[in-house]
């Protein structure tokens, strides 16, 4: 069965939008931008956009790739200190005479969407609430739970250890009781070690996950998205044989991508 993020995706920002609706008080989203790295903008854009859908309000403040990182902390200040601003996202990459982890730790982690701030990852990690889980790992689990997908007792073997996306998910997996194994580059005996999962959950940006690593019963996840040499976006799994031997599989696009737009939205409104 294919996990159909667009559809789940919709429904969540729908209901955000109407339970914004309601609200006599709205959030407010700040998003940082420095440099013209074109696939942030568009990912900026999109944020604005859908924010601006379900009626937040959105601003995007815009530097130069040479903006001073004392400025860019100046403004992270500012919208701390505003009491309007709900949410701020500072998008990355950053230029590199900007410390990222300087700006990530300015963040107050109570408008803290993206989970990015040592706090917010600190809390997450000792199974205290952080003030918002990060985005793509939640719409994983936001896109298993509208399937009923049982996750306690499971194993799921996360490949790719990002801070924002591999390292957050195998932490939430393990919230919700699952045993979490964690890949990365250097794991020895990659494919014997998916052949074990129940859930696979791959965040690499190249072909990993093939057929002959995977049965009936797995349920397998794909967040790596990347252009492939004839131009078309594919994901780390190779779609077209592993799905008729699965379970359950998430098409790229159209699965995790939009789920976590629909999870960057819930934390929008949380805030
Ligand atoms: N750059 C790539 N992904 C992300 C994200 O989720 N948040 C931010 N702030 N920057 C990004």
């Amino acid at each position: 069965m294919i996990l159909d993020g667009k559809a789940v995706s919709a429904k969540i920002i729908d209901d955000l939008k109407i339970e914004l609706a309601k609200k006599s008080t709205k959030p407010y989203l700040a998003v940082i931008l420095v440099g013209d790295d074109p696939a942030s903008r568009v990912y900026v854009r999109n944020k604005k956009k859908k924010a601006e859908y379900i009626g937040v309000r959105a601003d995007i403040f815009e530097y130069p790739a040479n903006v001073e990182e004392s400025v860019i902390l100046e403004k992270i200040d500012e919208l701390n200190d505003n009491p309007e601003v709900t949410a701020i996202l500072v998008q990355m990459p950053l230029p590199e005479h900007i410390s990222k982890e300087k700006v990530i730790c300015r963040i107050s982690p109570q408008k803290d969407v993206d989970c990015f701030t040592p706090e917010n990852v600190g809390r997450l990690t000792i199974g205290m609430e952080p003030y918002f889980y990060p985005a793509t790992p939640q719409g994983v689990l936001m896109l298993l739970d509208a399937y009923d997908i049982p996750i306690e007792g499971k194993h799921a073997v996360v490949i790719g250890r990002s801070n924002i996306v591999g390292k957050p998910m195998a932490q939430m997996l393990l919230r919700r009781n699952a045993t979490v194994t964690m890949c990365h580059s250097k794991t020895e005996n990659l494919e014997d070690i998916i052949k074990t999962a129940d859930i696979v959950v791959s965040a690499v940006g190249k072909k990993i996950v093939r057929c002959k690593m995977v049965d009936k019963k797995s349920v397998v996840i794909d967040i790596g998205i990347y252009r492939d040499s004839n131009g078309n976006l594919t994901g780390d799994v190779d779609f077209e044989e592993v799905e008729p031997v699965v379970e359950y599989i998430t098409p790229v696009p159209g699965g995790v991508g939009p789920m976590t737009i629909a999870s960057l939205m819930y934390n929008i409104v949380k805030s």
